[in-house]
C-alpha cells in the first residue's frame, strides 16, 4: 500500500451507476464492477476543495461560464498538449454525448450519413439514428493485435454520402492513441471528400508513458474539425457533467448553438464549473501519478494473463483505463462469455458486442480501480477458467 490510488472507497449507496446498478445490469449485486467508464479513485484534493468551498455557499442558482473557466481550459490545452486555441472557439456543454447529437444535427441533413468506426463507444453507433441520420460503418482493421484505420473503406463511405465522421481519439474501447501519420492520412481522405470530423478527445489526457496524443485540429486547417474535450475521464468527475467543444468556425458555432437550444443543454451546474476549473488549473501532478499507477496495473494484467490465462489476450493499450481483451480463443459465444465472467468469475466487464458486432468475442475491462481489486478480479477469472476447463468432456 504505497499510493493514494490503492485506497478503497466504498461507493455502494452513493447512487453510483457502476456499483448500485449491478443487480439490474448483471443480475447479481456482488460482481467486482469493472465496467462503466469511471474510476474508483478519489479526485485531486484541489477539486474536492473547490467543491467544498462552493457547497459552503448556500445558494445554487443558474450560472454563467466565468472568464477564469476559459483560461483554465486554454492553459491546460497549451501546456499539456501544445495546442493553442482562441477563447472564442470554446463552447460548453454538460456532456460529450449531447454535443455529438448537437453536431450531427448541426452538420448534416436528414438524408445524409454519419460515419463511425467500430468497435467503438456505443453512442457513436446510436446517435446518428436517434437524430434521424443514416449510419455508415467504417470498421477498424485488426492485424496482429493492432487496430488501424481502413481508409479505402472510408472512401467507400464518402461515396455513399457520408458527410460527417465521428472519430474516437484516443479510441474507446481498443485503446489506440492515433499517431500523427495515421491522422494525416485520415485527414487527406476527409479533405478530398469534404467530410467534417467530430474528434471526440475525451480520453486525450489518459496516455501511457512513451506515447503522445496529437489533437486532430492541430494537423489541418482545410478539414472542418470540431473537437470534444472534457476533464471528466481525466480527473474522475464524469458525474458532474461538463465538457467543451472547440469549434473554430463562427457559422458552425451558430449552428451548434441552435441545436443546443433545441436540446436545452447550454447551462452548467455550479459544481461542474468549479470542479472543471480546479482540475485543469491544479490537477497536473495528480494526473501524472495516476498515469504511472495505471501503467503499473496494465503491466500487472498483461503479465497475469500471459502466465495464467493465455486464452485471453490483452490488446496493448496506448491510452485510456479501458483494456480490450480478446477472448475469442475461449471458444464461447457472447452469451456464454458474459455468463462465464458474471456467474462463474463474479466479475462485471463490458461485453465487446456493445461496441458493434466487431466487438464479438471481446470484453472491456476498466482498470480504474485499486490494484488489489484488479488482482482479485484476475484471480477470480483464472479460478473460474480452471474449474470450467476441468468440466470440459
Ligand atoms: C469516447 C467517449 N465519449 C464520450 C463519453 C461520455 O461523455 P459524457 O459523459 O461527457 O457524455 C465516453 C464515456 O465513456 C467516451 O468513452
Amino acid at each position: 500500500m504505497n499510493s493514494l490510488f490503492d485506497r478503497i472507497h466504498i461507493r455502494t449507496g452513493t447512487a453510483s451507476l457502476k456499483y448500485d446498478a449491478r443487480r439490474e445490469v448483471f443480475g447479481r449485486a456482488d460482481v467486482i464492477p469493472l465496467w462503466v467508464a469511471d474510476m474508483d479513485f478519489a479526485v485531486p484534493d484541489a477539486v474536492q476543495r473547490a467543491l467544498t468551498e462552493r457547497a459552503a455557499h448556500p445558494v445554487f442558482g443558474y450560472t454563467i461560464h466565468p472568464e477564469s473557466l476559459y483560461e483554465s481550459l486554454l492553459h491546460w490545452l497549451a501546456t499539456r498538449h501544445g495546442w493553442h486555441i482562441g477563447r472564442e472557439s470554446v463552447m460548453f456543454c454538460p456532456g460529450v454525448v449531447p454535443s455529438l447529437h448537437a453536431c450531427i444535427m448541426a452538420f448534416t441533413e436528414p438524408d445524409e450519413a454519419v460515419i463511425a468506426q467500430p468497435p467503438v463507444y456505443a453512442p457513436f453507433l446510436s446517435a446518428p439514428e436517434i437524430c434521424g441520420r443514416k449510419l455508415l460503418l467504417n470498421p477498424l482493421k485488426l492485424t496482429e493485435g493492432r487496430y488501424t484505420f481502413d481508409l479505402d473503406d472510408l472512401e467507400r463511405c464518402a461515396a455513399e454520402d457520408g458527410r460527417l465522421l465521428i472519430l474516437c481519439s484516443p479510441h474507446n474501447p481498443v485503446g489506440r492513441v492515433w499517431q500523427k501519420d495515421e491522422l494525416q492520412a485520415l485527414l487527406a481522405v476527409c479533405e478530398k471528400y469534404a467530410i467534417t470530423v467530430i474528434s471526440d478527445e475525451i480520453h486525450a489526457d489518459l496516455i501511457y508513458p512513451g506515447i503522445k496524443h496529437v489533437p486532430l485540429a492541430t494537423l489541418s486547417d482545410k478539414v472542418n474539425i470540431v473537437t470534444a474535450i472534457a476533464p471528466s475521464k481525466t480527473f474522475n468527475i464524469p458525474g458532474l457533467g461538463m465538457s467543451a467543444l472547440v469549434v473554430p468556425d463562427k457559422a458552425d458555432r451558430a449552428a451548434i448553438n441552435k441545436a443546443f437550444g433545441t436540446l436545452h443543454v447550454s447551462a452548467s451546474n455550479p459544481f461542474s464549473i468549479v470542479a472543471f476549473e480546479a482540475a485543469y488549473r491544479e490537477g497536473a501532478a495528480w494526473l501524472d501519478a495516476l498515469l504511472e499507477y495505471l501503467a503499473g496495473t496494465r503491466d500487472l494484467v498483461r503479465g497475469f494473463l500471459r502466465q495464467y490465462l493465455p486464452q485471453i489476450k490483452m490488446i496493448e493499450p496506448e491510452g485510456t483505463y479501458l483494456l480490450w481483451l480478446d477472448c475469442r480463443a475461449m471458444g464461447l459465444s457472447d452469451k456464454q462469455l458474459k455468463n462465464f465472467f458474471v456467474q462463474e468469475a463474479g466479475v462485471g466487464l463490458s461485453p465487446g458486442a456493445m461496441f458493434g458486432v466487431q466487438g464479438c468475442g471481446f470484453m472491456r475491462m476498466n482498470i480504474g480501480a485499486p490494484r488489489s481489486v484488479i488482482r482479485q478480479a484476475l484471480e477470480n477469472i483464472a479460478h473460474a477458467a480452471a474449474v470450467y476447463n476441468q468440466c470440459l468432456p
